[in-house]
């Protein structure tokens, strides 16, 4: 599309550096708030490549879906493809379509009854060992615990419970590879892998960890009798529609560190900011106490429980719009096109900002304030479907979607059910950075009490 639209304005930047110096210093969220509170819903920020960035909820669903076909993850999935691989998250055209086309049922309606169990046993299992081992109140580091906890449900929940210990993937190499995507997205000047830069040698030491376990996952799953109804096994088994083969071992490999990866860190961060939110709202502790205890007493959850559980889920659904740990995405421009007025070059990336769109002052009423009720049938009536965007929307919307919300409704009630949860002033300091997730810049303390009524 041609246009004589203006572009995009964006705030004053060093010659040459542009607002790199500023992304250094302040970090790139608070850029974009700042630009955006200044310069309205579209802006650019030159941080070596020229981004513009899209922050209205009609902006983000031309570039998502009306006009998708001209925003191409492209370049901008380079950083993952070279760390992951080229799995579902990355793939695009044809090849997304089949490989995705096959995934999918292993993420509908009909096998959730059967994730969720796995997924309530390993919260079962991990709540109580905690328990057994401090015996009274002890303190956790959220991210970190709430990270192992994760891991354990994506390996149990997709690849089987014998995976469990045996594929010994540590949650710090994972954790390490999705740094690694960062900087490789960030920086153009990375020297060659084979010089023994000490980044490098981090880089084919995390390399080597988190495939070899992943290649004992896909032995494990070899030996499986097909049909066993894990994701493993529907990867290891199905003929792809595009190739009209079985998947290779690379495409494997790609997939499997995929679904490790956008699995795991994502609920546990959830879990993080949600614990963070807590923070001097007593009211909102209490609703949930009182909503688990009445509807579970002493029993473990189940996927029947999900439904009846609204509270939780609004508290969870609250924390995804002002903490949610994907706070925006990126694409390629293929051709010019306008987007709100303005213009957006071939070659440039865009960047569609789900934190705008959930903070928009149009569309959410006091959009600064942590309010579960939001999310309530009656207060959700009418809204905007592009302003609340946590796993993105459109075609290449999240595939774990209701897997992740089920799993943290299920761990918090498990959670809830255990332990008063005290969160740590110290929280109040806590600043969001983000990387390809948005991860917190210092450790989350919530101290947790075993209830008296624990059975
Ligand atoms: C709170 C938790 C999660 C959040 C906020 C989240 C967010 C997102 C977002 C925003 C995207 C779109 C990325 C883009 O188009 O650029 C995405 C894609 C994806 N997510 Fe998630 N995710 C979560 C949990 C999960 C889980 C639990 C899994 C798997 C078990 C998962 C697997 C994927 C995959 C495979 C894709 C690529 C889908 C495609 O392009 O077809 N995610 N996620």
């Amino acid at each position: 599309m041609s246009t004589s639209a203006p572009l995009p304005p964006h705030l004053p930047r060093w010659p040459l550096l542009g607002h790199l110096p500023r992304v250094r210093s302040d970090g790139m969220l608070r850029l974009m708030d700042e630009s955006w509170r200044a310069l309205g819903d579209v802006f650019s920020i030159d941080v070596g490549v020229h981004m513009v960035v899209v922050a209205h909820p009609e902006g983000i669903k031309r570039v998502l879906a009306g006009h998708a076909k001209n925003y191409v993850k492209g370049s901008t999935y380079d950083g993952v493809r070279r760390v992951i691989g080229n799995g579902v998250l990355a793939l695009e055209g044809d090849a997304w379509k089949s490989r995705r086309t096959l995934m999918n049922p292993a993420f509908h309606r009909a096998a959730l009854g059967k994730l969720t169990e796995a997924m309530a046993q390993t919260g079962q299992q991990a709540f109580d060992a905690l328990l057994k081992r401090h015996g009274g109140p002890f303190t956790i580091d959220a991210h970190r615990e709430m990270v192992k906890l994760t891991l354990d449900v994506v390996t149990v929940a997709l690849f089987g419970r014998e995976l469990l210990g045996s594929a010994d993937i540590s949650y710090e190499a994972l954790g390490d590879a999705l740094e690694l995507v960062s900087e490789e997205g960030n920086n153009g000047l990375v020297l060659p892998r084979w010089v023994p830069t000490p980044g490098n040698r981090k880089f084919h030491r995390t390399m080597a960890e988190v495939e070899s376990a992943i290649y004992r996952v896909i032995e494990a799953g070899r030996r499986r009798p097909p049909g066993d109804g894990t994701l493993l096994s529907m990867l290891i088994h199905s003929v792809d529609a595009e190739t009209n083969r079985p998947l290779t071992d690379t495409e494997l490999r790609d997939e499997i560190f995929t679904l490790f990866v956008a699995g795991h860190e994502t609920t546990a961060l959830t879990l993080t900011w949600l614990f963070t939110l807590l923070d001097g709202r007593p009211d909102v502790l209490a609703a949930m106490k009182e909503e688990v205890d009445r509807v579970l007493g002493t029993r473990e959850p189940t996927f029947e429980d999900y439904p009846k559980l609204p509270y939780l889920r609004q508290v969870v659904d609250e924390t995804l719009r002002l903490r949610g740990p994907v706070a925006m995405t990126a694409r390629n421009v293929l051709a010019d096109d306008e987007v709100l007025g303005h213009r957006v070059r071939a070659g440039a990336v865009v960047m569609p900002y789900f934190y705008g769109a959930h903070r928009h002052r149009d569309f959410w009423r006091e959009p600064d304030r942590f309010d579960p009720t939001r999310f309530s049938p009656e207060a959700s009536q009418g809204r905007h479907p592009w302003s609340y965007l946590p796993f993105s929307a459109g075609q290449r919307v999240c595939i774990g979607n209701t897997f992740s919300l089920v799993e943290t409704v299920v761990l918090l009630a498990q959670l809830v059910r255990r332990f008063d949860l005290e969160v740590d002033a110290s929280v109040r300091e806590v600043q969001p950075v983000a990387q390809v997730t948005v991860r917190p810049d210092r450790p989350v303390r919530v101290r947790l009490v075993p209830r008296a009524t624990l059975a």
